[in-house]
């Protein structure tokens, strides 16, 4: 089939070089020309593991296309979908506007003559929106064009986005008519996987509704990890042992310092101004919301306990993006941790596998921090050594290293990556989430 991705950033662009890997041919539509440009040279924008041999392999098989032209992928594709992103505002609701703009687009270039087209809505919005793209597209279009309005929730995960894309656990799509729910099949038949067709307004509340429990997982086993430092217990057992109720599942719930990224918190916050405006506070979401934003302030007076003051300690630093296997640091918690730190003084040395640039490009990280050449070199004399992001090459560090490059031997492992009592015997003091702090020698 002939597809058009309109808006080629992470979901698009993912998403786009997937639909050409199963075989359907892909227009790739974006009004940024520097980075179209850079597509079109083969360079990939993001990182991604295995995007770059996944264009690279069906650009070359004549599959996938790039272009800033909307009218060209209009007019090229049966089925436009719409990846563009939607902020939130400063209330917390969404920003429609780039929504909008590309329903309208799409209004004004499309060729009656061509026949029937579905719009698909990728970006995640607001339950509704479908009607509104509907309505757009009727006002703006030409006398007689004949489409359909599809929402197609997208749940990839950045890092694993590939593999999320080509063997999704479900495929979720909404239609008003059979019509287009018959094009929608003809989209994701080479995919094997379940398929839930619903109503348009179904597809667009499932994608809020799985984020925010994700959320909500996260911040229950946060606020359990609270309880268990009160009490002695330990969070990776008690995890483990609610995990192990098929009902309730292990995933997600890895206690740490909450959940940040381009998603969840954004997500939630739309959830709840929807909710609010449908007539129901969403008081639970609100909760989720708090506690992830006070597990990060409960790790920083944990450091500053015990370090006393954070002035002119030099701190290294391990993570910068909101999570592993990614350059990711829109709302990474691990640049709120750094941020915190450094505004009361502290002299930070950073590491990150793949986020050091763009963190100094995007983080905002005013003070005294620099940013190692590797791992190891990092710890040079620091007096601390926090872990903010779950790499797994730092749970997997060389215990006697570490020991060597720092001036004192103790570790805040926001990740909860180390064994408390391995690290005891390594005599190095380490202090996680939800487990007791274990001295050296203990
Ligand atoms: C998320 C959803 O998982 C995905 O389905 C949706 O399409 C987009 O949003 P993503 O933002 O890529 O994906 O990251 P995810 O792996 O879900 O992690 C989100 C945040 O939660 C990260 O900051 C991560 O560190 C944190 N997290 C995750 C935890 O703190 N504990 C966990 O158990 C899991």
């Amino acid at each position: 089939m002939n597809l058009t991705i309109i808006g080629t950033g992470y979901v698009g662009l993912t998403t786009g070089a997937c639909f050409a890997e199963v075989g359907h041919d892909v227009t790739c539509v974006d009004n940024n020309p520097d980075k179209i440009a850079m597509l079109l040279k083969g360079e990939i924008p993001i990182y991604e593991p295995g995007l770059a041999e996944l264009v690279t392999k069906n650009v070359a098989a004549g599959r996938l296309k790039f272009t800033t032209s909307t009218a060209e992928g209009v007019e090229s594709g049966e089925v436009i979908f719409i990846a563009v992103p939607t902020p939130p505002m400063e209330d917390g609701s969404v920003d429609l506007s780039f929504i909008e703009k590309v329903a309208r687009e799409v209004a004004e270039t499309v060729n009656p003559e061509q026949g029937f087209k579905v719009v698909v809505d990728k970006s995640t919005v607001p339950v509704k929106t479908g009607q509104k793209v509907a309505e757009t597209i009727k006002r703006y279009g030409p006398k007689g064009v004949e489409f359909g309005v599809a929402s197609n929730p997208e749940f990839l995960r950045e890092g694993c986005a590939i593999d999320d894309l080509l063997n999704p656990d479900r495929i979720v799509f909404g239609t008003h008519d059979e019509r287009t729910a018959d094009v929608m099949r003809r989209v994701y038949s080479p995919f094997n996987a379940p398929v839930l067709a619903t109503d348009v307004e179904s597809a667009e509340l499932i994608k809020h509704a799985a984020n925010s429990f994700l959320a909500l997982k996260i911040s229950y086993i946060n606020s359990v990890a609270r309880i268990c430092e009160k009490s002695g217990a330990d969070i990776e057992m008690v995890a483990e042992g609610i995990g192990m109720d098929e009902r309730i599942g292990r995933s997600f719930l890895n206690a740490g310092l909450g959940y940040g990224g381009s998603c969840f918190p954004k997500d939630i916050k739309a959830f709840i101004s929807i909710s609010e405006s449908l007539g129901y506070p969403f008081e639970l979401l609100k909760q989720v919301e708090e506690i992830n934003d006070s597990q990060l302030d409960h790790f920083v007076s944990k450091i500053r306990e015990c370090l006393w003051v954070f002035r002119e300690k030099k701190i290294a630093l391990w993570g910068l993006a909101f999570k592993q296997n990614t350059d990711d640091v829109r709302e990474s918690v691990a640049i709120k941790l750094a941020q915190k730190m450094l505004s009361e003084g502290a002299s930070i040395s950073a590491w990150d596998p793949e986020a050091v640039e763009t963190a100094k490009k995007f983080g905002n990280l005013e003070g005294d921090i620099t940013y190692a050449e590797d791992q190891y070199s990092c710890l040079d004399g620091a007096e601390a050594l926090v872990i903010a992001t779950e790499w797994e090459q730092f749970g997997n560090a060389d215990l006697a290293e570490i020991k060597k490059r720092m001036r004192n031997p103790l570790i805040f492992d926001g990740r909860n990556l180390f064994d408390p009592v391995n690290l005891a015997q390594q005599g190095i003091e380490y202090h996680s989430v939800g487990r007791e702090p274990i001295k050296s020698g203990a």
